[in-house]
């Protein structure tokens, strides 16, 4: 009781710059990017289209924007969007395709590792009848967050895109940690999401970036994304600035994430030793963490945790921990120690 010391496993978002993206920051050449005068911004967004093999990419504020704009600039109001029903666009995005773009969203039972049947995804298209909206995007996730981080390998990625493709739609991925997945896969993102049009990823979550995500796709549909990002009043200026850390996000935090997935491995398998922790440990390949404990409510579990020096989030009955920048093997030790110690007390 009393630690001072705080592990913060509450997300990878909670991460501080690194001395190279504060340097990068503090020298990083600057121009009005609304007039695309920024050369760091155009620096950012070609190395993003480059390394993902797609034409063009567009630096936006999160990666809810980022999947915001992706779906606007794909779809058009009473058009409809299918998708996983625990994905972070249905659940955890406040509606917005369907607040402020009038799309509408048919969420799909997702399968435990986060992936979506592909006769659901057929199915659910809507025909040629006007009592119906008219499905024109497919979107799924990965790694999938609600499945404590799971890759979506390329086989089941590409079964995913060619049969939304089959049935006329087009596809995007909320690749948020999508080279969470990559890395563990050991794929390049470039082969992993060669058959999808659109891809969000965010510089702000394992990568470590304090601000950001990226939109890659085709030309076309970039040039749609910058206006419907314009609509959205998010059209920045020097934002160089931040956009510089993305640059650095992709030449040195890539590798790196194999430590976070490594310190997700010892954690999970140290919570499964505790019996009172239902945890899928054998499936925990990223940085999500997820687990139950049986004997208290989440919420009231991760309250008592922050008293032993650990900040998790905790909902009704989940708790989540996420490995990430700035947390080392040492922390996870110190981790296991104070949950043993906190499941004991009731
Ligand atoms: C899978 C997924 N997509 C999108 C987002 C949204 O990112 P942001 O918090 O930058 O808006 C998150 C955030 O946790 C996420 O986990």
């Amino acid at each position: 009781m009393g630690e001072t010391l705080l592990i913060d496993l509450r997300s990878d978002t909670v991460t501080k710059p690194s001395p190279d993206m504060r340097k990068a920051m503090a020298e990083a050449e600057v121009g009005d990017d609304v007039y695309g005068d920024d050369p760091t911004v155009n620096a950012l967004e070609e190395k993003a289209a480059e390394l993902f093999g797609k034409e063009s990419a567009l630096f936006v504020t999160s990666g809810t924007q980022g999947n915001l704009v992706s779906v606007l600039s794909q779809t058009g109001r009473g058009d409809e969007i299918i998708l996983g029903n625990q994905s972070h666009i249905y659940s955890s995005e406040a509606g917005g395709v369907s607040v402020l773009g009038g799309v509408v969203m048919y969420p799909l039972e997702t399968n435990q590792n986060g992936t979506i049947d592909i006769q659901k995804i057929k199915d659910a298209v809507k025909g040629d009848d006007y009592h119906k909206p008219r499905t024109k995007l497919f979107s799924f996730e990965n790694s999938h967050n609600w499945s404590s981080g799971r890759p979506i390998n390329k086989l089941d990625s590409d079964k995913m895109a060619k049969a939304a493709k089959e049935v006329g739609l087009r596809v995007h991925v909320d690749g948020a940690r999508i080279f969470n997945s990559a890395v563990s896969l050991g794929i390049p993102v470039k082969e992993l999401t060669e058959n999808v049009d659109s891809v969000t990823f965010c510089l702000s979550k394992g990568l470590g970036c304090p601000i950001g995500s990226v939109i890659v796709g085709e030309k076309d549909q970039i040039i749609e994304a910058r206006r419907v990002r314009k609509i959205l009043g998010s059209a920045m200026r020097q934002v160089g600035v931040i956009a510089s850390c993305g640059i650095v996000a992709l030449d040195t935090m890539i590798e790196r994430l194999e430590d976070d997935h490594e310190n997700a491995k010892k954690l999970a398998i140290g919570l499964s030793e505790m019996d009172i922790i239902e945890i899928d440990a054998d499936n925990i390949y990223t940085n999500l963490v997820r687990f139950k404990i049986t004997n208290q409510k989440g919420f009231e579990f991760a309250e008592k945790l922050k008293e032993y020096g650990v900040h998790i989030n905790g909902g009704e009955s989940d708790l989540r921990m996420v490995t990430h920048y700035g947390i080392e093997s040492s922390d996870i030790d110190k981790t296991i120690e104070a949950v043993s110690k906190a499941v004991n007390v009731i």
